[in-house]
């Protein structure tokens, strides 16, 4: 059944009704789709446009479609074009031609744009709110982690000592700016397009504020043409999405290393593993891979719209129809892996000693031998220069640099003889250098400490 048959003389072609068709995919806007002809219908009666009565038959139609889809007694019928034409088709089926009243003021165009907003308003929310779990997941793991070390990188070369729990508190914190970005593009997913009609307005008095208020809208668009095009709130939450699949495809690339032989940091659990078909020793870590594969669907969504947008003219085109598929994969795909990735996280096992030994190599110290120098005067350029020929020296001999006591070092550098003191080692031990880096944001656990304490406070007020 069709909305538009009167100025046609033919039918259309099969295989044109299949690729004109969004059926098959826009009917999971089937609720939004109900929800939003509801409060068209109760305004229309308002505002005198329709009857009491017919209003309430239109409503109770409605009603009854969408229990009937819920229940599986109505199913999504291939015959119809898209989800507009299936409630409104089956409407009329259902109450007969007041049925066809429905549609008074409006226009599948404001109409797709508001199922589109009401849809995903209520996906955005739930991505926050797994978000907002997976964070607190990562609080808590930095709490349990705080005391274990091992080594930071740059380059991935072995740089200073960090602590475990400082490194998942990057990514805590990688996470807490994607909720906010997704806190942000719901003010501008949140307006009401309904009314904009076609493309122009529409004639009839209807009241869009009261519209906005009943669907929850923060505000009502002020351009119709402007309403029925914009898609950029589509725009923005896919580049949201893909910058959190890079966030966590560069902490998934870190598991993969760090569950190599080569590092051999952890272990994931079987229940996140996978292996081979072939090789009986193999434990893959195939979900921390599927998650950094899945980032190139995730930046292939986006820049299909923003193509598929490109050079588009007013108002609305048959073109936008294409900017459903690609964000209900990248919402399916984001909802699925925040729900995997705190359990991977959370089961995983943490080699620590292994950590801890890949601190002792690798000259992880020096910056603190050369603050060591700086802080008794010398400028931090010629301690840089001196400390880097101690690390030459270890390297041809193979010492570390906490292995060489003070006096070695008087002996190296006789220039600088009374800069080296007693006191050098303990300046150079692992665990000084760790929890000696204690102002803001440093790694040293009295300042994880703090910063788990505000931020399980933020995290308890903002789900609360
Ligand atoms: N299925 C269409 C879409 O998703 C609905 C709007 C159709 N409007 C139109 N004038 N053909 O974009």
């Amino acid at each position: 059944m069709k909305l538009w048959g009167g100025r046609f003389t033919k039918e259309t072609d099969d295989l044109v009704h299949a690729f004109n068709a969004s059926l098959a995919f826009d009917q999971r806007l089937y609720h939004y789709d109900i929800m939003g002809s509801i409060v068209h219908v109760e305004m229309l009666v308002k505002q005198g446009i329709l009857e009491a009565e017919e209003g309430d038959i239109i409503k109770k139609g409605l009603e009854t479609i969408e229990k009937e889809i819920e229940q599986g007694i109505l199913s999504f019928d291939s015959t119809y074009e898209d989800i507009h034409s299936f409630v409104e088709g089956n409407l009329i089926a259902k109450i007969g031609p007041v049925g066809g009243k429905l549609h008074t003021g409006r226009s599948r165009n404001d109409q797709v744009a508001l199922d589109i907003r009401l849809y995903l308003r209520d996906e955005i929310r739930n991505i926050q709110e797994l978000l907002l779990y997976f964070m607190q997941d990562l609080l808590g793991l930095a709490e349990k982690y705080k005391d274990v070390y091992l080594p930071g990188y740059t380059h991935l070369q072995r740089a200073q000592v960090i602590t475990l729990a400082h490194h998942l508190l990057a990514y805590y914190f990688k996470l807490k700016r994607d909720y906010e970005r997704l806190t942000d593009n719901l003010k501008r997913v949140n307006v009401l397009p309904l009314g904009a009609g076609a493309l122009a307005g529409t004639s009839y008095p209807l009241d869009r504020e009261y519209v906005a208020e009943r669907l929850a809208f923060d505000a009502v668009s002020e351009n119709s043409l402007d309403a029925v095009s914009d898609r950029d709130f589509i725009l923005e939450f896919h580049s949201i999405a893909a910058t959190i699949i890079m966030h966590l495809s560069s902490f998934s690339e870190e598991l993969i290393l760090w569950s190599s032989n080569e590092f051999d940091f952890i272990e994931l659990d079987d229940a996140y593993s996978t292996g081979s078909s072939i090789m009986p020793q193999k434990k893959n870590p195939d979900i921390a891979e599927l998650v950094r594969g899945k980032t190139g669907r995730i930046y292939g969504n986006m820049l299909q719209l923003f193509t598929t947008l490109k050079g588009l003219p007013l108002a609305y085109n048959k073109d936008m129809q294409e900017d459903k598929e690609g964000l209900f994969d990248t919402i399916d795909t984001l909802k699925a892996i925040l729900q995997i990735y705190p359990e991977m996280l959370k089961t995983m096992k943490v080699k620590k000693e292994k950590m801890y030994q890949a601190c002792q190599k690798g000259f992880l110290n020096a910056t603190d031998l050369a603050d060591y120098l700086s802080k008794k005067g010398l400028p931090f350029r010629k301690a840089h220069e001196i400390v880097g020929q101690a690390v030459l020296y270890c390297l041809e001999n193979q010492l570390e640099l906490e292995e060489l006591d003070y006096k070695q070092y008087q002996e190296l550098f006789p220039g600088q003889k009374e800069l080296f003191t007693a006191d050098l080692n303990k300046y150079l031990a692992i665990k000084y250098t760790v929890e000696n880096r204690k102002l803001t944001g440093g790694t040293a656990p009295e300042e994880t400490e703090r910063i788990i304490g505000k931020e399980n406070k933020w995290l308890e007020d903002t789900l609360a």
